[in-house]
């Protein structure tokens, strides 16, 4: 039997067992652990498509960089779900002063079976409008949704493997996918992970993924590279190099699919830009240095 089916319960409880993860940890499992076990009654949906703006309280906030937080919703009652697919993304408004709009795109990093909250990260941009409105926001007061936003409908088991090149916070909707099929356990795709920071102290989310490839090392691989390590960092030092990609993920003539998230410098150097959330643009860069089709590619 392959190892990974030694676990008890792929798609049940996550083991809390240490201090650390009563944090960051805790959070993001506590509500998916509820969820299951009430899963047989039908959780109401929260975001429909119907074009609402809805107005939901921060119920917790935490700091998990210099830059970066972690914000949690709530949902309009207990029982409620986000109703997302993975991988999907959320619309966040504020009105200024002046009564402008203020609407950006955010990924949901908590599980869609989570009930009752929803969890967002978000770096601090100075100068950003968006996020210095959220990050001066505390503790119960409310933020706008709409939504869904599919960014990519995924389907269990359609491809062998995925690729995932990911820098900051464009961790996010991979963090979302990566999460959603290693916990379903009818999912049997690989998944290469390669996530690229500043800093040791930059690397989002690095507990939660470490905590899913140690449960699931047969199916998730996440290689981390930054430009600074600090000496007790494991992983890479510089660029997620092209030589390092032509040896380390699976080649283009296998049935695999490759996801790019990062801001506009890095997407330029792996697949060139998208042209328009509708448009995906030519595939440019790394990727197709190594090979790679414009449908292999998809840019989050
Ligand atoms: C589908 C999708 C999902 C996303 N998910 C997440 C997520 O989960 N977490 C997350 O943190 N982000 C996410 N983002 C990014 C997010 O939507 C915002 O773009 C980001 O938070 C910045 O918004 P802002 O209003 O604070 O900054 P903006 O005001 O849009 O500015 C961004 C940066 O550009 C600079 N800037 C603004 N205008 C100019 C200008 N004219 N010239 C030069 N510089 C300028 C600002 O100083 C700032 O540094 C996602 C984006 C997409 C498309
Ligand atoms: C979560 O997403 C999957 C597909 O990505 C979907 O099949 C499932 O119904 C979703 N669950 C909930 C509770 O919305
Ligand atoms: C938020 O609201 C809850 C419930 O009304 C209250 O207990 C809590 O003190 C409030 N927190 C802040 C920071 O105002």
């Amino acid at each position: 039997m392959p190892p990974r089916f030694s676990f008890p319960g792929r798609n049940a409880t996550i083991a809390l067992g240490t201090a650390a993860s009563l944090v960051a940890g805790y959070m993001f499992y506590s509500s998916n652990r509820n969820a299951q076990l009430k899963r047989k009654e039908p959780a109401p949906i929260t975001f429909k498509g119907d074009n609402q703006w809805l107005d939901l309280p921060i119920t917790k906030i935490e700091q998990l960089s210099h830059d970066t937080r972690c914000f949690t919703f709530a949902l309009p009652s207990e029982k409620h779900v986000t109703g997302l697919i993975t991988a999907s993304a959320l619309l966040a408004k504020f009105v200024t002063a002046k009564g402008s709009n203020v609407i950006r795109p955010y990924t949901p990093v908590s599980s869609n079976t989570s009930t009752g909250s929803f969890q967002l990260v978000v770096k601090h941009y100075n100068g950003g409008k968006f996020t210095t409105h959220l990050f001066g926001l505390k503790e119960n007061d409310t933020v706008s949704f709409k939504g869904p936003i599919v960014k990519w409908p995924w389907k269990q088991n359609s491809y062998d493997s995925v690729v995932m090149i990911g820098a900051g916070t464009g961790i996010t909707p991979l963090y979302q996918m990566v999460r959603h099929i290693v916990t379903d356990p009818k999912d049997n795709t690989k998944i290469h992970l390669l996530y690229g920071n500043k800093t040791p102290q930059d690397i989002l989310l690095k507990r939660e993924l470490d905590e899913l490839s140690a449960k699931y090392p047969d199916l998730l691989k996440v290689h981390y590279f930054v430009d600074k390590p600090d000496s007790s960092f494991k992983g890479h030092t510089g660029f997620i190099s092209k030589e390092y990609l032509s040896k380390n993920i699976p080649s283009p003539d296998e049935k695999t699919q490759v996801f790019v998230c990062g801001p506009p410098p890095f997407m330029n150097a792996y697949s060139g830009a998208k042209v328009s959330p509708s448009d995906q643009g030519d595939l440019t860069g790394i990727l197709k240095e190594l090979g790679f089709k414009k449908d292999q590619v998809f840019k989050f």
